[in-house]
């Protein structure tokens, strides 16, 4: 503290951080084509998307929501390069003040995509600016101090509002209302992962075969990034342990190192199941209770963890709390209590 230099192992950080940005941007798929998966999505996309284009009108706005790593960001930067227009990129959460909105908005040419990411966490005093911009293109400002404060109204230019979110169901009722397009991510088929693996083998120049690919693609909780990460790290167990290539076998010991299972599930998701198997005879347990005893964040686990626990059938939600399935206790070779 106090000195403004770098710690070497900030500085790795950082370029780690640098190099991972860039990995980032050459992953993306750039245009709907090169998009994997989600169909029927893509599908209405790009009627409207021609529609728009052919009217010579902004698209509508659009609202994109599924648990992380879904590839909502990317959606919302191929939508932009597909209505050929500029992207303009934010979040809720840093969007402090109205004015801070106000000067993003003033700064839109006709027909721009503005994205904010978690839209969910906008400060409601700079939601409500968006319900007049989104519905009719103008917003009204007050300005100057307590007494001679007045209302200035500010037209603008058509534009299209991009809003994802992790949490359909915590916005509010009003600004949901005001997307003409909505667009649910679902967890990505194993086909179409195991796609997105060959891809990203490609950019990365991997050696893979079809098995290797599968086994990845079948433990990534179906979801891009997880599959791209694991991708990474099996690279690197091939690279130092087998021939480099990267097949079904390789790809198996460098998951058992990694502690993601044989059904994808992490570290994270075992330790929770088994807490409520062991501690708590499977439930009902709060979520509040589950981050305790795990040491996450309740939000990490809301968001992160426990959507795909649900759809792949191991957990349950009660009204009471919680619940591990008997698929969860079978998992761990346990015996199923409630029979
Ligand atoms: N359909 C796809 N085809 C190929 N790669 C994809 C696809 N969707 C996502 N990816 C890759 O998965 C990663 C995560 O995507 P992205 O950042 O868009 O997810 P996100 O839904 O915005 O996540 P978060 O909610 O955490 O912001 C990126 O590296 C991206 O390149
Ligand atoms: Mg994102």
């Amino acid at each position: 503290m106090g000195n403004d230099k770098l710690t070497s192992g900030e500085l790795q950080d950082y370029e780690l951080d640098a190099e991972a940005l860039s990995a980032e941007r050459t992953l993306r798929p750039q245009y709907l084509a090169q998009y994997i998966g989600q169909d029927k999505i893509k599908e209405q996309l790009d009627i409207y998307i021609k529609a728009a284009k052919m009217r010579e009108e902004s698209l509508d706005h659009v609202l994109l929501f599924g648990p992380p790593g879904l590839g909502k960001t990317t959606m919302a930067f191929v939508i932009a390069n597909e209505l050929g227009v500029n992207i303009k990129q934010t979040s809720g959460p840093a969007i402090e003040k109205a004015g801070d909105l106000v000067a993003i908005l003033n700064d839109l040419e006709a027909g721009d995509v503005l994205f904010i990411d978690e839209i969910h966490r906008l400060p409601m005093s700079v939601e409500e600016i968006l319900y007049s911009a989104m519905e009719d293109f103008y917003i009204d400002i007050m300005i100057g101090g307590s007494d001679a404060s007045r209302s200035v109204h500010l037209e603008l230019p058509p534009f299209t509002l991009i809003g994802a979110t992790t949490r359909a169901g915590m916005l509010s009722n009003p600004l949901r209302a005001r997307f003409g397009i909505n667009a649910h991510m679902a967890y990505y088929e194993l086909s179409d992962l195991t796609e997105i693996v060959i891809r990203t083998a490609d950019i990365f120049d991997v050696d893979i075969t079809g098995d290797g690919a599968h086994e990845i693609a079948r433990r990534s909780r179906g979801t891009p990034r997880i599959a791209n990460r694991l991708l990474k790290r099996v690279r690197d167990f091939a690279q130092i342990k087998g021939t480099g290539i990267i097949n079904d076998e390789i790809t198996r010991k460098a998951l058992l190192m990694l502690d993601v299972d044989a059904s994808g599930l992490d570290y994270i998701d075992q330790k929770i199941l088994k807490t409520m198997i062991e501690m708590y005879q499977g439930g009902p347990v709060g979520l509040g209770t589950l981050s305790v005893n795990i040491s996450e964040e309740r939000e990490t686990l809301e968001d992160m963890y426990e959507p795909y626990l649900i759809q792949s059938g191991f957990l349950i939600r009660t009204r009471q709390g919680r619940c591990a399935t008997r698929q969860a206790y079978e998992h761990f070779g346990y015996a199923y209590p409630h029979d």
